[in-house]
């Protein structure tokens, strides 16, 4: 039941809130922010707008909040945060926009693997007429960062394709990874076409890629091979454990398997952005759905056998005509690569 409300009840209680509200206007506004933040407060990013996303204000120097905020599982990778390039190559679309930006997540031990992809699938020129940028993303090795210092500085110098960022490179942190590669395509390659996200185990077949899934360039578009319902695993023995406290739902939404994926150049920074201001999970791919469902996004699937998520036996026959096949290391592709590029296969 409604109460009846009269209006003698009402016009005190109407008084005391325009006399509070008065105050609240009169109040003195914050103090301008000093012009030097400490380093660890990023003053609000243009490029993706957090700190504006929920009307916050950047924290004000010598003030520590007071509310506790929830304790981060050590498995949730801290984020957003300002992570530093330690390597970086800002200036390589600059005057132009390449077709497709490579994205090859590799460990900062994986020399061999670098050098196998790059003359294998990761062959800036392998696909004649499309113009194919490959870039490495890398963290800081958990235990040898320091010695391996050097050893990517000078790889950096010679092939120019190294990303790197001040996280700890670990399987639980590879979230980081992928967005340290959006973020790179937001601030210095926004006009791309297409970014594909790949893991070093694969084989990948760009050609095929391109002539029958790319043109004509399209926008809000990823695919994939797509999981759909799957559920986070909560078991702590598994490589693939979500805790509830870091994803409480029981489903993920639609998702592209990590190991290939390949979207618009558009929706790599809206990925970008939405991250911001979303809790990260430690599962790569599955993130990326989540970032999909919070832009209302979805996946375009792909026809069956062209993403393999398992391992297939070499025919140049059958690779010509699919994407990706997961499993595949360094001396494979080196095995193989000559034959694929030089046989051909009745269409
Ligand atoms: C990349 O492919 C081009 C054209 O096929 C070839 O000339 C070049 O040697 C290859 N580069 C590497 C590093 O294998
Ligand atoms: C992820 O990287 C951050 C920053 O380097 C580090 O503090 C954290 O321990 C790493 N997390 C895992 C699970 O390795
Ligand atoms: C998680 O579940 C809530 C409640 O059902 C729903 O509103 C939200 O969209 C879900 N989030 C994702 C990422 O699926």
């Amino acid at each position: 039941m409604k109460p009846a409300l009269s209006l003698p009840l009402l016009l005190p209680s109407l008084l005391l809130s325009l006399v509070l509200l008065g105050l609240r206007l009169q109040r003195p506004e914050e103090p301008p922010s000093t012009p030097s933040l400490p380093p660890r407060h990023r003053p609000p990013n243009p490029l993706t707008g957090a700190g504006f996303l929920w009307g916050q204000k950047p924290p004000q120097p010598g003030h520590t909040t007071a509310r506790a905020a929830p304790p981060r599982h050590p498995l949730q990778p801290p984020y957003p945060y300002p992570y530093r390039f330690l390597l970086n190559e800002p200036h390589k679309c600059r005057g132009w926009a390449p077709f497709l930006v490579l994205l090859v997540a590799s460990e900062p031990g994986n020399t061999a693997g670098r050098a196998a992809i790059r003359q294998t699938w990761g062959n800036e020129s392998s696909v004649p007429g499309v113009s194919i940028l490959r870039l490495f993303l890398l963290g800081v090795h958990p235990v040898f960062g320091r010695e391996l210092r050097g050893t990517l500085e000078e790889e950096s110098r010679l092939h120019h394709d190294l990303l790197q960022q001040d996280f700890l490179d670990t399987y639980n942190n590879l979230t980081l990874k992928t967005l340290m590669g959006m973020e790179w395509v937001t601030r210095h390659c926004p006009g791309a076409t297409y970014v594909m996200k790949a893991d070093s185990d694969v084989f990948l077949n760009l050609g095929y890629l391109v002539r029958r899934f790319l043109l004509p360039p399209k926008t809000n578009f990823i695919t994939g091979y797509i999981y759909r319902n799957t559920r986070p695993i909560r078991h702590p023995a598994y490589k693939w454990y979500v805790p509830r406290e870091v994803y409480p739902n029981d489903t993920y939404p639609p998702y592209c398997g990590g190991p290939g994926y390949v979207l618009s150049g558009d929706l790599a920074t809206k990925i970008y952005r939405v991250a911001q201001r979303l809790p990260l999970i430690n599962m790569e791919d599955s993130f990326v759905g989540i970032c999909l469902h919070a832009l209302g996004i979805s996946v375009t699937p792909s026809p069956w056998g062209v993403f393999n998520m398992y391992w297939l036996s070499y025919s140049k026959c059958r690779f010509s005509r699919l994407v990706m096949v997961h499993h595949y290391q360094p001396q494979d592709l080196l095995a193989i690569w000559p034959h694929f590029q030089e046989t051909k296969c009745p269409e």
